[in-house]
């Protein structure tokens, strides 16, 4: 089977592949064979080193100092191939969709996870590719709105980038959630932005729109506290989404200003947080948007787009293992 590696902190070019064995699953694990995996903003920077100024050494210490110490892809959509010993919950052939986590490992033929681990059945509603595309952005924009700002029905919501996979997620579940949505994308994203809900939508490069809001998703950190400030209801709560260490450590150490808050930080990737996901789909409120498809072997290109961070919704790979 075929599994990408990275062989280096630098540009797409650094992804390599290699020849493996297919793993045999050990006690309680699944082997899955992949069928489409997500190429997401993390993975771009995981293997580039490039973080938002101040997180570098972070990172390296937890990735590896000389070269990202973890393997390709976060997550994944596939087929039960075998189950390991005491494996339970599952079937041969079954479908499923999972995350291998910020350690990866899904950018591969094959992989094993712990069949009580994060993996999933996936539901007739969804396929492959968006099987794949289901966790990254979705994961992050529910648990900003729901579990950090507690976004109201009734509330204004600004998303400032809103048709990758964060803001894609966030659109829709800050309208599910019954919030008035505005948006910011580039121009030919217009189209997308209105589609997953938002009531108005500009270009993030004009002056943004004149607010107030309860709620601004900053995605790409473009407006920070300064650009959000005038925009922000009393009461309001700003997230940035990208942060760097400075605005990490400002939001902590003074989180309320003039009666506002900042957010910032991570969010979890494990099941219960995996589950609410698809409860939210379920109900209406969240469909990944799939943006490029491309086949495995194109990795490398999957991560050139990924890392313009102007990609519309998720990119997927997809594995054609026999
Ligand atoms: N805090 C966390 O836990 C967490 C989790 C996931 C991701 N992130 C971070 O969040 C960011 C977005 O991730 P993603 O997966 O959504 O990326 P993405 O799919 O590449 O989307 C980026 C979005 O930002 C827009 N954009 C690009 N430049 C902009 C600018 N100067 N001003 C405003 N919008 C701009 C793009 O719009 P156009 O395409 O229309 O140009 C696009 O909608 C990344 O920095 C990522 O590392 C953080």
């Amino acid at each position: 089977m075929k599994a990408a590696l990275y062989t280096a902190y630098g540009p797409p070019s650094t992804i390599a592949f290699r020849d493996e064995p297919i793993p045999t699953p050990a006690r309680g694990e699944l082997l899955v064979r992949v069928r489409a995996a997500p190429v997401t903003a993390g993975d771009a920077r995981m293997r580039s080193g490039k973080v938002p100024r101040g997180l570098g050494l972070m990172m390296r210490l937890a990735l590896g100092l000389a070269r990202p110490r973890i393997a390709p892809g976060f997550a994944f959509a596939g087929e039960v191939a075998a189950l390991g010993p005491d494996a339970t919950g599952f079937a041969e052939g079954q479908k499923v969709f999972g995350l291998k986590g910020f350690r990866g490992g899904a950018h591969r033929d094959y992989l094993t996870i712990p069949a009580n681990g994060t993996v999933l059945p996936l539901p007739e509603s969804l396929d492959f590719r968006t099987g794949a595309a289901f966790f990254f952005g979705g994961l992050t924009a529910a648990e900003f709105l729901i579990d950090r700002v507690r976004l109201q029905p009734g509330e204004r919501l600004f998303v400032a980038g809103a048709t990758g996979a964060v803001g894609s997620a966030a659109v829709q579940i800050g309208r599910h959630l019954g919030a008035h949505v505005t948006a910011t994308a580039s121009p030919a994203n217009h189209p997308l932005a209105r589609q997953l809900g938002a009531e108005a939508v500009s270009d993030y490069r004009d002056p943004p729109p004149p607010g107030p809001f309860d709620v601004i998703l900053d995605v790409m950190g473009q407006l920070g506290w300064p650009g959000a400030r005038p925009l922000l209801a009393p009461g309001g709560r700003l997230v940035l989404v990208t942060a760097d260490l400075s605005q990490m450590l400002g939001a902590a150490l003074r989180p309320k200003r003039d009666g506002r808050r900042i957010l910032t930080g991570t969010n979890r990737d494990d099941l219960p947080a995996m589950r609410r996901l698809l409860d939210l789909h379920r109900a209406g409120g969240y469909t990944p948007a799939l943006g490029p498809v491309l086949p495995f072997a194109s990795l490398v290109q999957a991560h050139e787009l990924a890392e313009s961070f102007h990609k519309p919704g998720n990119i997927v790979v997809e594995m054609d293992a026999p």
